[in-house]
């Protein structure tokens, strides 16, 4: 573990992010007050983590009295009353802007005048997240990536009315994390990695439905000639194809560029319901 970290983390959404976000905030020393609508979610959630480290320790990478340690941090909550003492709230929840701004703006009246306020939105803008919290100033997005404690990168962003002083505290809590942070200065839909992630997937879903190739020799392609760990198409099932039309839309609007729109075959496969590994079918089956 580097350093010994105080301070207190609250984060806000259970889900496959928001799980991975507070196995890594919590494995490197810090308290962890996870919370989601439902306790049974966040049960849930730290279930699974607690399924992860015994992993670790089956593998001898960790020892089962660091395990319990990690465990030892989580404080299970549905109320975000819970969050007066946190010094930093990440936000994981659906990417739902209106959603997004409710949370941050019930926080408000919660949290401590300087506690930071960060979104881990993989695309939406962090000024417009950030306008109903009562301190655009200490609002910023810290982005992290799927599956959260293996990706080493972190994207930290700055919305328009970000300080200097926020920014640099996030990144030091990145670097708390054992993460490599990239410092995104301008709020611009995707950021980075995304910007260049769904206009690629969305292109190999064109070329499939074009019939110059199958979605296994795309994902072949990619993974033996890019270097790639997995394909456009796994990629896909992996985060989730609805995620990636939301993302797809999100910026056809945002640039006024339809060059970005979703392709119809991904937009059919959500209406099917075939999203991906959660729904156990996506472009392959699970
Ligand atoms: N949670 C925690 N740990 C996990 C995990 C998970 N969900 N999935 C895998 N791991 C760990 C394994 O335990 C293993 O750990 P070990 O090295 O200590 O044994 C290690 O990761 C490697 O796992 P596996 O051997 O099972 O499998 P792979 O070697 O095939 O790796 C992968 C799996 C890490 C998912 C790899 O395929 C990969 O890197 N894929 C690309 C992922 C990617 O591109 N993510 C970014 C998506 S975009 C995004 O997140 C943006 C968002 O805004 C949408």
């Amino acid at each position: 573990m580097e350093g010994k970290p105080v301070g207190v983390i609250g984060i806000v959404g259970a889900g496959t992010m928001g799980t991975g976000i507070a196995q890594v905030v919590a494995a490197m020393g810090y308290k962890v007050i996870l919370r989601d609508i439902k306790l049974s979610f966040v049960e849930a959630s730290v279930g699974r983590i607690g399924k992860q480290l015994a992993k670790s320790v089956e593998k001898g990478k960790i020892t089962e009295a660091q395990k319990e340690e990690t465990m030892a941090r989580f404080v299970m909550t549905e109320n975000l009353q819970d969050f007066k003492d946190v010094d930093i709230v990440i936000e994981a929840v659906l990417e739902n802007m209106d959603l997004k701004k409710a949370i941050f703006k019930e926080l408000n009246d919660v949290c401590k005048a300087g506690t930071i306020f960060a979104s881990n939105t993989s695309s939406m803008s962090i000024t417009e997240i950030g306008k109903e919290s009562g301190r655009p100033d200490r609002f910023c997005g810290i982005h992290f990536f799927n599956p959260a404690p293996v990706m080493r990168l972190v994207e930290v962003i700055s919305g328009l009315r970000t300080s200097d002083e926020t920014i640099a505290k996030a990144l030091e809590f990145t670097l708390s994390l054992g993460k490599t942070p990239v410092e995104v200065k301008k709020d611009s839909p995707g950021f980075i990695v995304n910007r260049l992630l769904i206009p690629f997937m969305n292109e190999a879903a064109r070329l499939y439905a074009e019939g110059v190739a199958s979605v296994e020799d795309i994902d072949t392609a990619v993974k033996l000639g890019l270097n790639h760990p997995m394909g456009p198409f796994q990629l896909l099932d992996f985060g989730g194809i609805d995620l990636s039309v939301t993302i797809s839309n999100y910026f056809s609007d945002e640039f006024n560029d339809n060059g970005y729109a979703p392709q119809p075959v991904l937009k059919q496969m959500v209406r099917a319901g075939k999203t991906g590994m959660k729904s156990g079918e996506g472009f392959y089956k699970y």
